[in-house]
């Protein structure tokens, strides 16, 4: 580690440009826009993810510098990863860098969510061992020396743990408990080879040696950043020690509901990842968008279920079969077309905004769709009447092969078109 005086910036210097697009880390530190830094290399870059921390942020920045300047002095950075707080914790932690000449600051406004921040600040950051530390005080910072001594003797990944030895939690609820121990059994059943891997995969507080994560694009959902880690990194030999989970002296987290919904889509990612890879790259297949359009047909399906029993069943309004069919169908479209929309086709309609495009979209769905209840109506016919087949297979089974040809042609002729204009 080469001895220079501490690199004093100014304010300006300080603030990195946001990086966008994809969430890769580079293998190289990348020439910054502070050209003042770009030459430097650390040996660790921590980021802070912060929202709503104003009350914590110097506390932990303070603890963090008077920890690490006993250690590795000069050869560290501090990185606040703030997605714009309303309590201006990014303004607060500005305030903070002529005292603290190794901190960094970025405020993120057009992107949010905490595995998201984490990478965005390893991004930007100059160290070969990049490591994340939450900006509440929950995390003990002396246990950061500790995963640093593991990483410098050769393990590409250390883990604080709450359920290792010297580990716990102070005084969480058993509600919390139990849904802690709950996400990670489930974890465990359904990704078993990545979950198994560490005593506490909900931890937000460890080291990754950069090289064990450069060049990879990672695609975390929510709060769980380690999950990523270990299920896209080049991760061999794992650290672990145990830390008290501590309680919050001010503010409150932000963990939701949503976040342990994000859990569970983040674990079938990663545990379908190789097979939609290779359907993806095998047969250049959208393989996720067929996935959603075959969800939201199948909202559709039980719209048009639903709707056709109560106009055609002889114990409801006994309506002719294809009449029912045709006011069913029509129903089911429209629910259609507003979930595929919003969601199915969700970055290239919202692309395309504004009512009138939305209304060409939708003309153009409702006619592949009626082309498709057409042959729908043609198949349940032929299988009802000329089958014999039970009304209501007959119709599922006519569903099921024109959702295939309404996802096709409009993936061809609909989205697609819009896209291109
Ligand atoms: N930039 C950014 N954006 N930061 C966020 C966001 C966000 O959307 N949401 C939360 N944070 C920051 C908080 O400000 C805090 O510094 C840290 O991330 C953790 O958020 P909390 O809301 O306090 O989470 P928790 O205490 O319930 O759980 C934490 O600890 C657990 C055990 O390590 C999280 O890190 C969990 O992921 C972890 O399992
Ligand atoms: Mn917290």
């Amino acid at each position: 580690m080469d001895d220079f005086s501490r690199v004093k910036l100014n304010q300006s210097e300080q603030l990195p440009l946001v990086p966008s697009g994809k969430l890769c880390i580079p293998r190289q530190i990348q020439s910054t826009d502070q050209p003042i830094l770009s030459t430097i290399s650390l040996q660790l870059s921590l980021v802070i993810p912060t929202y709503n921390e104003g009350r914590n942020v110097q506390k932990i920045v303070s603890q963090l510098s008077q920890l690490l300047d006993t250690a590795i002095i000069n050869d560290y950075e501090l990185i606040i990863v703030d997605d714009d707080s309303p309590d201006r914790t990014w303004e607060i932690a500005q305030s903070l860098l002529s005292d603290y000449p190794q901190l960094r600051v970025m405020r993120r406004q057009q992107e949010r969510g905490l595995a998201s921040a984490v990478i965005r600040g390893w991004q930007v950051a100059r160290g070969d061992i990049l490591g994340v530390i939450d900006g509440d005080l929950q995390h003990p910072p002396e246990i950061l020396l500790k995963l640093l001594f593991a990483i410098q003797n050769g393990s590409d990944l250390a883990v604080a743990s709450r359920h290792v030895e010297g580990g716990g939690v102070s005084q969480w609820s058993f509600v919390r408990r139990f849904l802690s121990r709950g996400a990670q059994l489930l974890g465990l059943i359904i990704l078993p080879s990545v979950v198994g891997r560490v005593t506490d995969p909900m931890s937000g507080y460890f080291l990754v040696r950069r090289s064990s994560i450069a060049d990879i694009n990672l695609n975390p959902m929510g709060y769980k950043i380690l999950l990523e880690i270990i299920g896209r990194g080049r991760i061999g030999k794992i650290s672990e020690v145990g830390y008290v989970f501590a309680e919050r002296t001010a503010g409150e987290s932000k963990v939701t509901w949503k976040q342990y919904i994000e859990y569970i889509l983040h674990l079938a990612r990663l545990r379908s990842r190789g097979r939609v890879a290779f359907l993806r790259q095998r047969f250049n297949f959208p393989i996720i968008r067929l996935i959603r359009f075959g969800l939201v047909g199948l909202s559709g399906v039980f719209v048009d279920m639903a709707l056709f029993y109560l106009l055609s069943d002889p114990s409801t309004l006994a309506w002719g079969l294809t009449r029912s069919k045709i006011i069913a169908a029509e129903v089911a479209i429209l629910n259609n077309f507003f979930w595929n929309d919003f969601w199915t086709f969700r970055e290239i309609s919202s692309h395309q905004k504004g009512w009138s495009q939305r209304l060409k979209r939708l003309l153009k769905f409702n006619l592949i769709c009626l082309m498709g209840v057409i042959l729908n109506v043609l198949i349940l016919n032929l299988l009802f009447n000329g089958f014999g087949l039970n009304r209501y297979l007959a119709n599922l089974i006519a569903i099921a092969i024109v959702t295939f040809w309404n996802f096709w042609i409009n993936l061809k002729l609909n989205w697609r078109v819009t896209e291109v204009k």
